[in-house]
Formats: C-alpha cells, sequence, structure tokens
C-alpha cells in the first residue's frame, strides 16, 4: 500500500515536472514569436521614417505609412479614418486643392502636413492615397 502510493506520488511528480519543463521550454519561443508580431508594425514604421527617399520623391503610401497611418488607420484623434466613406464624403465634397490647402495649414487636431516635413507634391500624394481608398478618385500628382 505505501510502497504503491509512493510510486503513484512519483509518477506523478515526474508528470509534473515534465508538464512545467514543457511549459518553460515553450514560453520564451511562444513570447519571441509573439513579439516579434508586435514589433514588426513599429519597425516597419520607423525604418520608412528613419530612411526617407530623397525629399519629393516618396510616394503617398510611403508617406502615409510613415507618419499619416498612425492618426487616420485607427481614427486617432478625432481623424477621419481611412476607409471610412462616410467620414471622407464631406471633406472630398471639398476637392483635392481644398484638401490640400486644409492638410498644409493643419485642422484642429490635425498638425500642419500631419507633422511631416513633406513637400506638396508628396502631401498630395498621401492626400490622393488616403481619399481614393475612402471613396474619392482623384488622380495622383505628376513629380516636380
Ligand atoms: C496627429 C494625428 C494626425 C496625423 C499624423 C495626420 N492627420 Fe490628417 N487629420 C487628423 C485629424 C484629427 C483630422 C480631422 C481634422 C478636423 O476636421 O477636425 C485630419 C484631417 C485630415 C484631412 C481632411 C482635412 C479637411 O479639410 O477636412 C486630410 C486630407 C488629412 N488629414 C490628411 C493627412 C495626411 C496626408 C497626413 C500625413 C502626411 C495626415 N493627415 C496625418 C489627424 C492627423
Amino acid at each position: 500500500m505505501i510502497h504503491l502510493n509512493i510510486r503513484t506520488l512519483a509518477a506523478a511528480g515526474a508528470l509534473a515536472l515534465s508538464v512545467s519543463v514543457f511549459a518553460m521550454g515553450a514560453r520564451p519561443a511562444g513570447d519571441e514569436e509573439g513579439a516579434n508580431k508586435r514589433i514588426a508594425p513599429v519597425a516597419r514604421v520607423e525604418l520608412a521614417a528613419a530612411a526617407p527617399a530623397a525629399a519629393g520623391s516618396r510616394s503617398g503610401e510611403q508617406l502615409y505609412k510613415a507618419i499619416c497611418g498612425a492618426c487616420h488607420e485607427a481614427g486617432v484623434a478625432g481623424a477621419p479614418k481611412t476607409g471610412d466613406k462616410a467620414a471622407w464624403a464631406p471633406r472630398i465634397a471639398v476637392g483635392l486643392d481644398g484638401l490640400v490647402k486644409s492638410a498644409t495649414a493643419g485642422k484642429n487636431a490635425m498638425p500642419p502636413k500631419g507633422g511631416s516635413d513633406a513637400n506638396e507634391v508628396e502631401l498630395t500624394r498621401a492626400i490622393v492615397y488616403i481619399t481614393n481608398k475612402s471613396g474619392a478618385s482623384f488622380k495622383e500628382p505628376a513629380a516636380k
């Protein structure tokens, strides 16, 4: 009886030990993978911001991903969300030139040029990028 109990305990102990070793071994790998996934978008944004192409040559998508998306992707600080046609319709109705003017000057929580150092062509491209994903069909400006 006692012998059996000890064997049972030992077996249970070994099981518990192997489970905890498995858990310890598995956790860092899982965390690392999760961390890589969590870090990836930030790393990409920083890369885009840290290595801008020559002034004036950034595409709308590049500028958007580096700067504008920080607010417009999730609708931070009341920013109209990219793809939200209802939020963009009255703004799109103003026309591209009007949007370029207001985005250049800034509007409420929107800093001038979205806080970027974009020139007018780049800013216009980024606006075309956002608005065309949100119901507009503006044309990209030609490179200057
Ligand atoms: C710090 C947050 C933030 C960033 C970064 C940002 N925006 Fe905005 N943006 C806003 C907010 C908030 C509004 C809404 C302003 C309002 O109507 O009150 C807005 C509005 C706009 C509008 C509409 C303006 C209008 O007259 O209705 C355009 C166009 C725009 N943003 C383009 C851009 C572009 C292009 C970039 C990147 C170069 C950018 N934004 C970066 C916050 C941001």
